[in-house]
């Protein structure tokens, strides 16, 4: 067969890519030419509009830099992400439900527990504590627990590093024999995921905000047991339902617990309103 036309080019192509060696490129590759086929089909663009998808993921490489990555932006806000993170973390009962990494993390510095990690973020005082446990309950001693979050105005550290070179909103704490971490910091906001770019042109095109609800991101790791990436939401945030990034699930969602002074759970005397997060976590076993 010399000509390929609308009927057998799919069969054609594939023909093509199953002559691959490594098995799972083959898999990959008819799975994508049949998918991408299919989409066509469906979606019969004009040249015009398939030229502006071409533009459209041109520009997103573009908008790519050592500091933005456009392409996982595009992939979190289609919710592929999620997709990929609920397929390879399919946790055992018990165990804390893994969401989206993001790309605000970078090693953070290290503090002693019961550290102030707020550094030049303002806002509300915020004391957040909590055990990390094996899904049978026993506590784990010298787990790492990295924790990031925005300011309260919705901006990481990352993001204005030109204003202030330092991090802030960001620390490692190691569990101490009881399994527990504690820290002091200020209270996030919801806020925009990057949205000035192809993947913000295209969230408005669809209708659709560009808005993540106010969260704590916390990544727990020891020797033995799977990596958890995860987040805390706030109880109550409007963005709860529509998630721009669809990281939200029933388990992360706690109440920031509020005070008007007194005494916070460590001993220091308070004044004006605070909050505070108590939140265990319970990590699986490596395979
Ligand atoms: C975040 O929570 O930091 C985030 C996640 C996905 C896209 C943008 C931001
Ligand atoms: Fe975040």
């Amino acid at each position: 067969m010399h000509e390929s036309n609308e009927d057998n080019i799919t069969e054609a192509v594939l023909g093509r890519v199953r002559g691959a060696s490594d098995p799972r490129v083959r898999t990959i590759s008819e799975a994508l030419v049949r998918h991408l086929h299919a989409f066509i089909r469906e979606v019969e663009p004009t040249e015009a509009e398939w030229e502006a998808g071409i533009r459209f993921l041109t520009r997103t490489g573009h908008m790519c830099s050592a500091t933005r990555q456009e392409f996982i932006l595009l992939s979190d806000t289609l919710g592929v992400s999620m997709l990929v993170d609920a397929i390879n973390h399919r946790v055992s009962a018990g165990a804390t439900e893994t969401t989206i990494f993001g790309p605000f993390y970078v090693p953070p510095p290290e503090f002693p527990n019961g550290a102030d990690i707020s550094g030049h973020f303002s806002g509300s005082p915020l004391y957040i504590s909590g055990t990390i446990r094996n899904v049978d309950g026993a506590p784990l001693a010298a787990a790492i627990v990295d924790v990031w979050h925005s300011d309260a105005e919705g901006f990481y550290d990352l993001q204005k590093l030109d204003q202030h070179p330092d991090h802030a909103g960001r620390g490692r704490f190691r569990t101490d024999t009881s399994g527990s971490f504690r820290l002091w910091t200020v209270r996030p906001t919801a806020y925009p995921i990057p949205n000035d770019g192809p993947v913000g042109q295209m969230l408005s095109a669809q209708g659709r905000h560009p808005y993540r609800p106010e969260h704590v991101h916390f990544m727990i790791q020891a020797p033995g047991y799977r990596k958890l990436v995860t987040h805390i939401f706030a109880a109550g945030d409007p963005y709860l339902d529509s998630d721009a990034v669809f990281g939200v699930k029933d388990s992360l969602i706690r109440t920031y617990q509020g005070h008007i002074g007194g005494l916070a759970l460590d001993g220091r005397t308070m004044s004006g309103p605070w909050f505070s997060l108590h939140q265990d976590f319970s990590i699986e076993p490596s395979a």
